[in-house]
């Protein structure tokens, strides 16, 4: 891991306020991912119950879309990674708000939240803790543009990292990718090109994805006359499978 580059900025920014600090004391280690001494992450045991689908978030920010997923599906489990401190206490307050914990758990408000789990660190680091076909959907979104060429090599999506994602992926499993950066659409693009194992199943990339929540930088973006571009990828070669759940479906 020595050798890993560091694809994100500072891992702190402004001082976290008293009653964020208590929610990263308090409410972070009941649903901090915990890896396991060895071995794989077993796939039941993440959440306290049986999650209908697994989804991951790579980079979530301030967390505003992961939370309201978490609220509009229940019965899926999600996790969230997130290098930036800030952006975990921001999401810790979210879920707080939005789900709460029982009391007698934290002492914080009355509620449930456990369709969250939190890896305040680098993804890569839990790459190789996953089980392959996790993970229903992945979301990579508005991933850092790194616009110098000379930064190429941080660019989130990269020949290191699809073939994780796609090896994360579930045979119907679909990747999302957002950007506002044309430069960074076109390197998704060729990228793309380079590892051929993905599809786009989307043709109009500046519709919005069905069901799709804004993230905080989305949303800025738009404000700012930034167009938002959308890719939805699966993996080639699971048409069958795609076709049977379709069927079923799952
Ligand atoms: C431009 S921000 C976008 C945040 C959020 N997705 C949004 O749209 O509002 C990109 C985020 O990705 C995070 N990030 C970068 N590399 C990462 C990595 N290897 N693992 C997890 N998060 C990462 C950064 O810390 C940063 O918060």
């Amino acid at each position: 891991m020595d050798t890993m580059l560091r694809f994100f900025g500072r891992r702190k920014g402004k001082a976290i306020g008293a009653s964020r600090e208590r929610l990263m004391q308090e409410l972070l280690p009941k649903i901090r991912l915990v890896l396991p001494q060895k071995g794989k992450l077993a796939k039941t045991k993440l959440f306290p119950f049986k999650a209908k689908e697994l989804w991951l978030e790579i980079g979530f920010g301030g967390g505003e879309h992961i939370a309201e997923l978490a609220k509009m599906y229940p019965d899926i489990g999600i996790i969230g990674a997130e290098p930036f401190l800030n952006g975990v206490s921001s999401l810790l307050a979210h879920l707080n708000g939005s789900h709460r914990f029982p009391k007698e758990d934290t002492g914080l408000e009355e509620g449930r939240c456990d369709n969250v789990r939190i890896w305040p660190d680098d993804i890569r680091l839990v790459f190789p803790y996953l089980p392959d076909g996790i993970f229903e959907r992945i979301f990579v979104l508005y991933p850092d543009p790194w616009p110098k060429a000379r930064h190429a090599e941080r660019r989130f999506i990269n020949q290191n990292n699809l073939p994780e994602l796609y090896r994360l992926l579930t045979p119907t499993g679909r990747l999302f990718v957002a950007t506002d950066v044309i430069g960074y659409a076109d390197w998704v693009q060729e990228q793309m090109k380079i590892f051929k194992k993905f599809s786009l199943n989307n043709k109009d990339l500046h519709k919005t994805p069905e069901d799709w929540v804004p993230t905080r930088y989305e949303q800025k973006g738009i404000l700012a006359g930034r167009q938002p571009i959308y890719f939805v990828f699966s993996k080639k070669n699971c048409l069958t499978e795609r076709k049977k759940a379709a069927k079923l479906k799952i």
